[in-house]
């Protein structure tokens, strides 16, 4: 479980503890939380340090690895590529090559919708042309075909999981989203409804849509940790390289999640109106067929529901896990 200690790590460790499998968290902590993996172990390590990763590969087996560190803002990446090159690509050949060298078998990576750039046709099937428009999306794409070509070469098999927006947080309401600086529309508008923000920014109401906000596919993260676990039974049974879409396949606008949003938490929700953000495509929309047929994955969280166990978490935890480095 690398990256094990962030958002959706921190619920893909519970989905594998409760499926019976004993994830092990490597983790360097830049933007996780060691209170979000308690249950679990934890060693503090950074993806591209190779005499560490060969002293945990040395000293025991594992039967496959999870693979979610990533630095994951579009907007930085924009600005600092070479973070996004080396942090997420060039660290990553650094875990690949140790885990062959160590005899383990498969990866499965988390991997994104910002691969396919502005989409041609909406919902987006897996074999819709790739065109990232920012350097988070190519890291990404670049690690895919890296481990196509791993496969070809080395026999080493993946699953690559192209999330659509990860939203919510686990119903237990133990753990949930807690980034710096936080860039994701659910936990804004509901920072909102707690007071610490003062609005929520509209990005663009002149998209082609039907109330003319952007639309975008959530998906909540616990079904998102639910397919990583039959993407593990996938890989164990079939040996197969593959790459699948997780989203809802249901889009919602921005304006209809503040309006979901203010249902929830029973109070208006100041929204403000700005320009389109350069890049931002006007619907994006996972096709998740293949998810649905091969994986027998369904998501099982509506949008209600996302924003209402986001809320749970945001509500009882206004200052996320507690260690911000910084206010909002
Ligand atoms: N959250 C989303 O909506 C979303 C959507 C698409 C794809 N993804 C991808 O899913 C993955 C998880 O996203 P998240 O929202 O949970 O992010 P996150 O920032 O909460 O988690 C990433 C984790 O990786 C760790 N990490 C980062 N760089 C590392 C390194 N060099 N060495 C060791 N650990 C490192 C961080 O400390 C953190 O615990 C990322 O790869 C992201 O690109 C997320």
């Amino acid at each position: 479980m690398v990256g094990g200690a962030g958002y959706v790590g921190s619920h893909v460790v519970r989905a594998l503890l409760e499926a019976g499998h004993e994830p092990v968290v490597y983790d360097n902590l830049s933007t996780g939380h060691m209170e979000a993996v308690c249950d679990s172990e934890v060693i503090i390590g950074d993806v591209g340090d190779r005499d560490k990763l060969r002293t945990v590969l040395q000293a025991r087996r594992f039967d496959g690895v999870v693979h979610l560190a990533a630095a994951s803002l579009v907007a930085e990446s924009m600005r600092e590529p070479s973070v996004y090159f080396r942090n997420n690509v060039s660290a990553s050949i650094v875990l690949f090559d140790e885990l062959i060298r160590a005899d383990v078998p498969w990866v499965v990576l988390s991997s994104t919708a910002a691969v396919y750039g502005e989409p041609e046709v909406v919902p987006i099937p897996e074999e819709h042309p790739t065109r990232p428009t920012n350097p988070y999306g190519e890291s990404k794409l670049m690690l895919e075909r890296i481990l196509k070509w791993y496969d070809v070469a080395y026999g080493f098999k993946h699953i690559s999981l192209r999330y659509f927006n990860a939203a919510g947080a686990h119903p237990s309401g133990q753990i949930g989203e807690d980034h710096m600086p936080e860039t994701h529309l659910i936990p804004i508008v509901l920072q909102v409804a707690l007071g610490l923000r003062d609005f929520v920014t509209v990005f663009g109401i002149d998209y082609p849509t039907p109330d003319g906000s952007a639309v975008r596919d959530y998906v909540h993260v616990c079904d998102l940790a639910d397919a990583h676990v039959r993407a593990i039974t996938r890989l164990c049974a079939t040996g197969t390289s593959s790459v699948y879409n997780l989203g809802s396949a249901r889009g919602y606008s921005v304006r209809e999640i503040v309006d979901v949003a203010q249902q929830v938490v029973g109070m208006p929700i100041k929204s403000v109106v700005a320009d389109r953000r350069a890049g931002d495509p006007p619907i994006l929309v996972a096709d998740n067929r293949k998810a649905l047929s091969e994986l027998q994955w369904m998501p099982q969280f509506d949008l209600e529901a996302i924003v209402e166990t986001a809320w749970r978490w945001h509500r009882d935890h206004p200052q996320g896990y507690g260690n911000r480095r910084s206010s909002i």
